[in-house]
């Protein structure tokens, strides 16, 4: 067994700018010249290992946790999210912070969500402009900033609320910028961080001050957790876990969200499918009140849509874990010290998983369940997203208000092109 794939030999400097400027085409050349897996290189940081077999993604999924490390991983996000982030975190303790972070985010607590999510998209909405056309994504991150806001943060309407939004945005839209801009802006985002840390270490203070609440914001919930020693979680491990959330579910879900508006337009009979699903199952009209998730979870089709979207454009490329014992992975054994990364978009575009991968259709997704090694969106194993319940639930309220609200058509004519977004959850993220 040789010890890593193949890969591009120019240097170093180039994979990294491919990678960081064409990373779609960068990946599919890569593919067809390499096959199954892979090798890049970048400057600063240890050879990566792209795979997109499906025997080969269970092994790193369901392989040991405490050889194959996301957090040591993940350590370039360190400056925004914080040392106690859970997506810096492995073995112990990254355990208990997922048990500390889970509950919040359990399918029944979806209930309370309901109301407010729908209450956020009437609001945007009011706002778009009849008869002319506007690129839909903004509004899309207004949306679903507010709902991390209300839902993660509770923040109430009001001025601080203002203050800590803007200065969030401020801070993505630094962190968005690729990393040789994110250098030039060191001092800027320190500044940021310092208010950022200021705003939040005040409500950590506000809510232990307060000694029961019945608020339903993930933050009160945290404040309140208990691990299995009962103790409570530090103000900095609070601070840090705010943060990530709002870096790893807040552009994650709007671009997600603007793709699949865009997948629904460019597919009219999709489009009417789903207009008559939701009619069906949630009714008409302008004053439908916000449906229940039993409602919600009947929405098979436009669920099948979403998903569609998700397997063609995927807004995380790849997954990454370190390794750190030498570890059989596919045809290699892999050295300790180098990064495998199952690669989302590869995967979900391999023509013997997927017959006519390019093309959208999402029949294929409509009462099936999908090998989570085939199709994996939100990665996996002890690292699957936690907030993919939130997210998902997110995406058919915000989907099924629309459709039963508003009648949106493609300007047409444009082509897509994918580019490097906000997200520095993992290195790019892609929208329309
Ligand atoms: C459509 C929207 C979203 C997508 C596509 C997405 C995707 C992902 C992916 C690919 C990972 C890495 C998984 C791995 O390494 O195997 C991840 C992790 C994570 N996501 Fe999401 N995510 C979304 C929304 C959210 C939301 C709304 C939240 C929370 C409010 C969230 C919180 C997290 C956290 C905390 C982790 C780290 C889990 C761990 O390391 O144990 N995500 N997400």
């Amino acid at each position: 067994m040789s010890e890593l794939p193949p890969g591009p030999r120019v240097p170093r400097l180039f994979q990294m700018s491919h990678w960081i400027f064409r990373p779609i085409p960068f990946m599919r050349s890569c593919a067809a010249s390499y096959g199954n897996a892979f090798t890049i290189r970048f400057i600063a940081t240890p050879p990566m290992v792209f795979i997109s077999q499906p025997a080969a993604i269970r092994q790193v999924f369901t392989g040991d946790p405490a050889n194959l490390q996301a957090g040591r991983a993940n350590r370039v996000l360190k400056p925004i999210v914080g040392s106690n982030s859970i997506l810096m975190l492995d073995g112990a303790r990254h355990k208990r912070e997922r048990k500390l972070l889970m509950p919040p985010f359990h399918g029944e607590r979806m209930r309370l969500y309901s109301q407010m999510m729908c209450e956020i998209v009437d609001r945007s909405i009011v706002s778009w402009p009849i008869g002319a056309s506007f690129p839909i994504h903004p509004h899309m991150q207004e949306i679903t900033l507010d709902v991390i806001l209300r839902a993660v943060f509770g923040v109430a309407e009001g001025e601080q609320r203002w203050r800590l939004r803007l200065t969030m945005v401020e801070a993505l839209g630094l962190a968005g910028r690729n990393p040789l801009l994110l250098v030039a802006a060191w001092n800027r985002l320190v500044r940021i961080r310092r208010e950022i840390d200021r705003l939040l270490y005040a409500e950590i203070a506000r809510r232990r001050a307060a000694a029961q609440s019945d608020a339903s914001d993930i933050m009160t919930l945290l404040v309140a957790a208990r691990d299995e020693e009962g103790r409570p979680m530090s103000d900095e491990e609070i601070r840090d876990e705010m943060v990530t959330m709002l870096v790893a579910g807040h552009e994650t879900t709007a671009t997600s969200l603007a793709w699949t508006i865009h997948s629904l337009l460019r597919n009219p009979e999709a489009l009417a499918a789903a207009r008559a699903e939701v009619a069906h199952v949630i009714g008409e009209g302008q004053r439908l009140p916000a449906p229940s998730p039993e409602q919600i979870a009947a929405l098979e089709y436009l669920d099948a849509v979403i998903k569609e979207t998700a397997r063609l454009n995927p807004v995380v490329p790849i997954v990454v874990r370190r390794l750190d014992k030498d570890t059989p992975i596919g045809d290699y054994n892999i050295k300790a010290g180098n990064i495998v990364a199952p690669c989302i978009y590869l995967t979900h575009r391999r023509p013997d998983l997927w017959p006519d991968p390019e093309v959208f259709n999402p029949d294929r997704f409509v009462g099936r369940r999908i090998d989570p090694y085939t199709f994996f969106p939100f990665g996996g194993g002890n690292r699957h997203c936690l907030g993919a319940a939130f997210a998902t639930y997110e995406m058919k309220i915000v989907l099924a208000r629309l459709l039963s609200r508003v009648s949106l058509r493609s300007d047409g004519g444009q082509t897509v092109r994918v580019v490097r977004g906000a997200s520095p959850l993992l290195p790019t993220a892609a929208y329309p």
